[in-house]
């Protein structure tokens, strides 16, 4: 067993420190719990900043043999299971308040108690046909996002998702299993024939194969995702099923969609209806200076207004007033319905104080992202540490995928 195996651990318990001593002394523990893998073998992982040498045949005994001395003073309590996550946003521009409220923060709560994998789905972003000379860029300037928003790549592993060529390698093993009916029918890949009949290439059709792949690979069990991608997932636990079933084996976990808050979340646009997208243009970026936060906020579609008291606000409005539930007090929330309500409210003002409380979310955020993007070094460090961590786990599922679908070395 090499050093970085610990990252194919699907779930392992609390890490220990390793007594002084110990010639593991300086590491942490963590042990399977996954009894499948690996019953309550321990493997090590580095304290954070060092480079630990390989681990030899001896120094896993030594672990063994404190581990087991470990074992029995934990309470039940006391040991809990981590739970593996994986979500990806795709690296198409820069990441609205739609990505912040739907996927990120809820990515920050997770890496605390969580084996958690955030990837920029760069594969992904090559359905439109990308100008080589933006791929680049677009992976750092989604890099560089995740990052400013809190995302810490000593907690979660922060990765490119071309960095990992075993994604690529188990979406080819998927395809096999995956029907061109069942792919032809997803929500998605409709609306992106009806919006751009120029090009349906096989990526498209593939798309959620593609996903599934990312998403088994680090056998999670689950994935933090706006509501768009509700049936992207189920497909992904139908593939997973699937695989399970026609090799007689319980080996995918079947992932679920994941949100902290009471249901999948969805952050409307600006222009009156719909979701806030990238290629909408009617998003406010993370990356959106406060005085392009308040022209686009105040130039956002609203009525007439309210002309009966107690009317139900049209979409438009209704819009505005979910986006300022998620970045105002709840006092000014009530403020707003209340003068709609009673049909005083000026929009222009409501306007003002939504993008005041917008910007008090993203700028922070947007000063953390030009920081950032100017540090390559630290980009460049935070890549290939993540790379490597993803890979250590995306090999490992490879190596057991392959055996399992029959492959047997010579
Ligand atoms: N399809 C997702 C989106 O458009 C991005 C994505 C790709 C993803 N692979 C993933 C999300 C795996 C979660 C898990 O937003």
């Amino acid at each position: 067993m090499q050093y970085g195996d610990f990252g194919a651990v699907v779930g392992y318990g609390r890490q220990i420190a390793v007594p002084p001593g110990c010639s593991a002394a300086g590491r942490e523990i963590a042990i399977h719990l996954d009894t499948s893998i690996a019953p309550r073998q321990p493997v090590c992982r580095p304290a954070p900043a060092t480079k630990p040498p390989p681990l030899t045949s001896s120094l896993i005994a030594e672990l063994q043999e404190l581990v087991s001395l470990i074992i029995p003073i934990f309470t039940a309590d006391k040991i809990f299971l981590m739970d593996t996550v994986v979500s990806g946003i795709r690296s198409t521009g820069n990441l609205h308040l739609g990505n912040y409220f739907g996927a990120l923060k809820n990515f920050l709560r997770m890496q605390e108690e969580n084996n958690c994998y955030f990837f920029v789905a760069d594969y992904h972003s090559l359905t439109t046909h990308p100008h080589p000379d933006d791929i680049h860029a677009n992976i750092r300037q989604v890099l560089a996002e995740y990052l400013a928003a809190g995302i810490d790549p000593e907690k979660a592993t922060v990765y490119v998702q071309s960095d990992v060529p075993e994604v690529a390698e188990l979406y080819l093993l998927m395809n096999m299993n995956a029907y061109v009916g069942e792919l032809e029918r997803t929500t998605s890949f409709k609306e992106k024939i009806r919006k751009h009949p120029d090009n349906i290439n096989a990526g498209l059709l593939t798309y959620p194969v593609l996903m599934a792949a990312d998403i088994i690979i680090h056998k999670a069990h689950k994935v933090p995702v706006g509501k768009d991608q509700e049936q992207h997932l189920e497909m992904t636990r139908r593939f997973a099923r699937r695989f399970n079933t026609m090799y007689g084996v319980d080996y995918f976990p079947e992932p679920d969609a994941y949100n902290f808050g009471k249901q999948l979340m969805k952050i409307p646009g600006l222009d009156g209806s719909g979701k806030m997208g990238k290629s909408e243009g009617n998003g406010i970026f993370l990356a959106d200076t406060s005085a392009e936060i308040r022209k686009k906020v105040m130039r956002a579609v609203t009525d007439t207004g309210p002309e009966k008291q107690d009317s139900e606000p049209s979409e438009a409005v209704r819009n505005l007033f979910t986006i300022m539930e998620v970045v105002s007090e709840p006092s000014t929330v009530k403020f707003f319905r209340e003068q709609h309500a009673s049909c005083v409210i000026r929009y222009g003002d409501m306007k003002k104080q939504l993008a005041e409380d917008i910007i008090k979310v993203t700028e922070p955020i947007r000063i953390r992202i030009n920081e950032i993007i100017s540090d390559p070094v630290y980009l460049g460090k935070v890549v290939s540490r993540g790379a490597e961590k993803a890979r250590a786990s995306a090999s490992a599922t490879i190596r057991e995928v392959r055996e399992i679908i029959g492959y047997r070395p010579f």
